[in-house]
């Protein structure tokens, strides 16, 4: 792996890789285990991800979708061990991160989190707030469209109370009033377990990114699966929208 480490480092790398952690459920039942051992080898895999990225690797921003909009619809029970799932991560994790320089961020309706999940996500916030090496964004409770909806309502109300111009409503007033505000948009975009799908994830801000489906599973996702992934990434060609040498 170390050279694959090094041929990619050596090459132009994103500067926001954004995941779509997908297939734990099915890794479970493939073993004849219950879906909630799945989120648990999925939560390993995104703490080994995290710790890798954070230590091996100049991306700045790495974000990881936990837990959409529509996930609520679950059963309760498996929605319950997610959300203790996440604390436990949060508890267990929040010194390393510190100490690696991990600066984590959460976006999405955090009001349905279970209070005391919410109180661990301000303490992770603040106490790593200084964290200058990787900015980690998780993405809970989280869907493009209510994001979208809810800075429409905020554009809205600007204009109808006079604070903003409606001819000052454009990209960059819209990108300010999504929860991604200040993070760049991402460069590259990873789903596991096959699916083609973007499942309500970012929609606004992947306009340009590349897109990678990965045929492994979440639990199954390595560091040396996302070395392979950022080498295919590095061969393709970004032009957003223009044609060859007009563009990056
Ligand atoms: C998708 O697999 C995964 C989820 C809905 C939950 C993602 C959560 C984790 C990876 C663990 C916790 C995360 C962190 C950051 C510690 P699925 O259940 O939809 O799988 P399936 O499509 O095979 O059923």
């Amino acid at each position: 792996m170390s050279t694959l480490l090094e041929r990619v480092s050596a090459g132009a790398l994103p500067r926001h890789v954004a995941i779509i952690m997908d297939g734990n459920g099915r890794w479970a039942e493939a073993r004849g285990l219950p879906r909630t051992a799945g989120h648990q080898a999925g939560a390993l895999a995104a703490e080994r991800l995290i710790r890798f990225a954070g230590t091996r690797l100049p991306i700045p921003y790495l974000t990881l979708f936990a837990f959409s909009s529509e996930n609520w619809a679950r059963p309760q029970a498996e929605v319950a061990f997610l959300m203790n799932l996440l604390a436990d991560f949060l508890r267990a994790r929040l010194a390393e991160f510190v100490e690696a320089g991990v600066r984590l961020r959460v976006i999405g309706d955090l009001e349905r989190l279970p209070a005391s999940l919410r109180d661990l996500i301000e303490n992770g916030v603040a106490a790593t707030a200084a964290g200058d090496r990787l900015q980690l964004t998780i993405a809970l409770s989280y869907g493009a469209r209510q994001e979208l909806a809810a800075a429409a309502r905020r554009i809205a109300s600007d204009v109808a109370a006079g604070r903003l111009e409606l001819s000052e409503v454009g990209e960059e007033a819209i990108a300010d009033q999504l929860e991604t505000s200040g993070i760049p948009d991402p460069d590259l975009v990873i789903r596991t377990s096959g699916e083609e799908r973007l499942s309500n994830f970012l929609l606004w801000q992947v306009a340009y990114a590349e897109l990678r489906f990965a045929d492994v599973l979440w639990p199954d996702f390595t560091p040396a699966e996302y070395l392979r992934t950022l080498a295919a990434y590095q061969t393709r060609k970004r032009r957003f929208g223009t044609v060859e040498g007009s563009g990056e």
